[in-house]
């Protein structure tokens, strides 16, 4: 029998440039299967124009990780902190430079209730409603801070005062059920909140000072 004979393999060279033309049904089959960019991710990532320390910052995040995608959640908070939410725009961009498809980066932000999808007011409250925080008077408490911002307690979602200063939105449990209602202002935490302490919480906040428990 004849030995096989190795192909003799053409190195490549430096100065070949070899394009592929995809046509485009087949481009529109790779986008359904996830191996293409969806149409318009394109224009959508290059309309979000990064501040610089954001893609500094995200940067170095990613060198501290073996994977890209293992920097997605850290490098989303950097996106919120720097942008204010997380537009679909960003996740767009993020997702190029993560190497990932936005979906990827849309489950995270749609299960973490960290994450915000639209600009939120300076001062972010978030009540719980789940059961102790409702049985404890949750709703009383919404309706009474609605009632202090002008805002409708019957909206459902993230509402913000017209000045863009307080934004209030309802939030399952955050995990002190025996010390309900609780609720959380920006990244400060609040127990047995009454509508008294609540009004004390807006006082403080929109003169400037903070709140004194
Ligand atoms: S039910 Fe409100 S903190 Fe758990």
């Amino acid at each position: 029998m004849r030995p096989l004979a190795a192909r003799p393999v053409q190195p490549a060279s430096a100065t070949t440039i070899l394009t592929v033309k995809v046509p485009e049904q087949q481009l529109e089959k790779d986008r359904a299967d996830g191996a293409a960019p969806a149409k318009g991710q394109a224009q959508a990532a290059s309309r979000f124009a990064p501040p610089s320390d954001l893609e500094a910052r995200v940067d170095e995040l990613l060198k501290r990780y073996p994977h890209k995608r293992s920097a997605s959640l850290m490098a989303l908070h950097a996106v919120q902190e720097t942008t204010g939410y997380v537009s679909g725009p960003a996740i767009e961009w993020l997702a190029r430079k993560l190497e990932l498809q936005p979906i990827n980066l849309y489950e995270l932000v749609t299960f973490y209730p960290m994450f915000r999808q639209e600009p939120a007011g300076r001062y972010q409250i978030k009540v719980c409603r789940t059961l102790s925080c409702a049985l404890g008077g949750s709703q009383a408490l919404y309706r009474h801070l609605c009632a202090r911002l002008g805002l409708d307690p019957a909206r459902p979602g993230l509402q913000t005062t017209p000045d863009g200063r307080f934004s209030i939105e309802w939030v399952e449990c955050l995990a002190s059920c025996g010390t309900a209602p609780v609720l959380m202002c920006n990244d400060d935490f609040f127990e047995g909140v009454t509508p008294e302490r609540a009004d004390g919480l807006l006082s403080g906040l929109a003169a400037g000072h903070g709140f004194e428990p």
